[in-house]
């Protein structure tokens, strides 16, 4: 099958490499110049694991290709996805500007019957917006042909992207069209073959179903990161409840681990969306509303510690930051809590040396070079003169430490961890002041 993808950001180059991976034929669009021919010389702009080897063995069977050339595209595939960036606009809202600017490029070049799929995440109704941009391009050039539109959310995770495309729960697709239905099963065919995975639904069921599943997931983190503030108070241990409660198959185990808020490009986003379509439509969302206020708070919680731990004197003092993804096994630092954190640690007149196993190129994009921020080679060299360690992101390598060792080469021994990754008794048997989440201020 011929399918092109609009977009070679994240979405759009996993989706494009897996469904070459099993036979398809794509074409990959993008309007940046400089990343398609950095795409075509074999170099992958964002860190996945697997996806640069995918794409390259897609590259070199010559079912995967890369270009500017929009109207090449247009004619190449009878699915034409579009997987473009949906930013949050200033007041939450998702900012159309890039997916509309697809659908008319698609009106503008299209010479025959083509399906529009909606894969960027999108708020409901976007579906119609892009039939009507496709139709007035169509207009515009004194032709009528019929199209259709239809939305595909997708719902991987990053640093398990590929995992999940071909492992996924279910495959959304929203539409009315028999044809539709037919083109979406041979596309995603052979990632089918286990179980049907294909939900068919109405357009604006599969467009509110993406951010339904993303603000419930946000909401179980937000929920759980309220039980440990509360925990912190009665003297009670969030991971035990979390335990007490996870056992009930009714609530489960994921995504009720308490930590320093959630990040990244789509629980912030998406959560706001919600939120700003639900104001639209006239229900205000107060649980949504509420999921947000908490998170934003929970990001704020390990400066908090931090000020507990040294009386509010934080200026000249150096802190070991391990952890700048907003999670492990990727290199982004969107909404990530390692930010709010050195934002604050240095507006308290604080430094901060920070290690990450695959961050720091992003860290330096985002803040430069500056006197108060130094990017470690190594966890070792992040503790170096460094007054107390804080933990910002569960990478592997940091879940194994030698506290006695940690002791010796903190100036003060303050542990605070964000991810509740140690037991507390081990800590504190080295002589070390640890602040967990919901663990008890001090163990
Ligand atoms: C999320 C969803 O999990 C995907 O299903 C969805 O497709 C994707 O958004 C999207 O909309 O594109 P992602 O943002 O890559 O995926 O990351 P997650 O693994 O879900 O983690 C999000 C944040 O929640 C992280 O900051 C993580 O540390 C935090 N988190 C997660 C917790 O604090 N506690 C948990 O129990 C789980």
């Amino acid at each position: 099958m011929r399918i092109t993808i609009f977009g070679s950001g994240y979405v759009g180059l996993v989706t494009g490499a897996c469904l070459a991976d099993v036979g398809h034929d794509v074409i990959c669009v993008d309007v940046d110049v400089d990343k398609v021919a950095r795409l075509n010389a074999g170099e992958v702009p964002i860190y996945e694991p697997g996806l640069e080897s995918l794409i390259g063995k897609n590259q070199a069977a010559g079912r995967l290709r890369f270009t500017t050339d929009s109207a090449e595209g247009v004619d190449f595939g009878l699915l034409q996805f579009i997987a473009v960036g949906t930013p949050s606009d200033e007041d939450g809202s998702a900012d159309l500007t890039h997916v509309l600017k697809v659908a008319e490029t698609i009106g503008n070049n299209m010479n025959d019957y083509r399906i529009i799929v909606d894969k960027s995440t999108v708020p409901v109704g976007t579906a119609s917006k892009v039939g009507r941009a496709v139709a007035a391009s169509l207009e515009k050039r004194g032709r009528s042909m019929a199209f259709d539109v239809c939305s595909n959310p997708e719902f991987l995770k990053e640093g398990a992207a590929l995992e999940d495309f071909s492992r996924g729960s279910r495959i959304v697709v929203g539409t009315d069209s028999e044809r539709v239905k037919k083109a979406m099963m041979e596309c995603y065919g052979p990632y089918n073959r286990q179980r049907d995975k294909m939900l068919f639904m109405g357009i604006r069921s599969a467009e509110l179903t993406k951010y339904a599943a993303n603000a419930m997931l946000a909401t179980k983190i937000s929920f759980i990161n309220e039980v440990a503030n509360l925990a912190e108070r009665l003297g009670a241990d969030v991971e035990e409840v979390r335990h007490g409660i996870g056992s009930d198959p009714r609530i489960g185990y994921s995504f009720i681990y308490p930590g320093c808020g959630y990040g990244g490009s789509c629980f912030p986003k998406d959560v706001k969306a919600l939120a700003h379509t639900a104001e639209e439509a006239g229900h205000p969302a107060e649980m949504i509303k509420a999921v947000e206020r908490v998170n934003s708070r929970q990001k704020g919680k390990l400066f908090e510690k931090l000020c507990q731990a040294f009386d509010g004197q934080l200026a000249d003092k150096t802190i070991a930051l391990w952890g700048l993804a907003f999670k492990p096994n990727t290199d982004d630092m969107r909404e990530a809590p390692s930010r709010t954190l050195m934002e604050a640690l240095w507006k308290a007149g604080a430094r901060v040396q920070a290690f990450d196993p695959e961050a720091a190129s992003e860290c330096h994009r985002i803040y430069g070079e500056r006197d108060d921020l130094v990017l470690a080679d190594n966890r070792d060299e992040a503790l170096e003169g460094a007054h107390a360690l804080v933990i910002c992101t569960e990478w592997k390598a940091f879940r194994t430490i030698d506290f006695d060792q940690l002791y010796k080469t903190l100036l003060e021994p303050v542990v605070i961890d964000g991810r509740n990754l140690f037991s507390p008794e081990t800590v504190k048997a080295a002589g070390l002041s640890y602040y967990a989440i919901g663990r008890g201020d001090s163990v």
